[in-house]
């Protein structure tokens, strides 16, 4: 009878800890098996700069050191003032334009960015005021710039406290995805909100002169950006309409 109680009580912390053990190993396959559902939520969850800070937190750059074509194919057309460069990422075209002459502000909501910006900026042998701000509530003055530009970032609500930071005679330059941009594509927005409708922006610049207005396919050749593409290009001169 002892025997048997014994026994008993040996099996019984036997089994409790095999049950433990058969617990914590499901824990683990659970926690593997849910790892990457919890990293997707993290990442979603995180705000967009630090998405951003992800993005940028190699050494290379991710759409590459060359300004956009478009900017350099109508640089000589502004004039050589204050630029101001919006969502300006690793810092490509705020650095080309203070190589031609500009004195440039770069805003972006990711520092990683920027802080690769002022490395592209020292490489050069350029300055560029870099701000880390959200355009969406940073303040950008009255007629303080030359020339604003805005490329790869679309959010129109930020259209009318640009057309006031332009100097009177100032351009606003654009490029971005048009909604022609095959979804889903390797590069540009995964979000169809962020791709520009047919003669969307056309509406939000009728009291200015629109330069140049152009909807269209390019073949892109800027880090991730590689091959055709669906664009549009807008130039906007700060001129009244009477
Ligand atoms: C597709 S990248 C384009 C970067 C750069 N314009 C270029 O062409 O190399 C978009 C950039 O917009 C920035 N961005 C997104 N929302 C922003 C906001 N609300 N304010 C400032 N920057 C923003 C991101 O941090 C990112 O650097």
């Amino acid at each position: 009878m002892i025997v048997t109680l014994s026994n008993l009580v040996r099996n019984s912390s036997f089994m409790r800890r095999s049950f433990v053990i058969r617990i914590w190993i499901r824990l683990c396959v659970c926690a593997l098996t849910l790892c990457p559902y919890v990293l997707l939520a993290e990442v979603q969850s995180a705000t967009k700069a630090e998405k951003w800070d992800r993005r940028y937190s190699g050494a290379h750059y991710l759409y590459g050191t060359e300004p956009v074509e478009f900017l350099k194919q109508n640089v000589a057309r502004f004039n050589k003032g204050k630029a101001l460069v919006l969502a300006a990422g690793e810092g490509r075209n705020a650095v080309y334009l203070a190589q031609q002459g500009f004195q440039v502000t770069a805003i972006d909501l990711s520092a990683k960015g920027l802080e690769k910006c002022q490395q592209l900026a020292k490489k050069k042998k350029v300055r560029v005021k870099t701000v880390v701000a959200d355009v969406n509530s940073y303040d950008l003055g009255e007629n303080q710039y030359d020339l604003v530009t805005n490329f790869y970032f679309y959010d129109s609500a930020i259209f009318p406290k640009v057309m006031t930071a332009l100097k009177p005679g100032g351009y606003f330059v654009l490029q971005t995805f048009s909604l022609d941009q095959p979804m889903p594509n390797r590069f540009g927005p995964r979000n169809p909100a962020y791709l520009v409708k047919p003669n969307e922006l056309l509406g939000y610049f009728l009291n200015y002169r629109i330069r140049h207005y152009e909807d269209t396919f390019v073949d892109l050749n800027e880090g991730m950006h590689q091959g055709r593409a669906a664009v549009i290009r807008l130039i906007v001169e700060k001129e009244g309409v009477l």
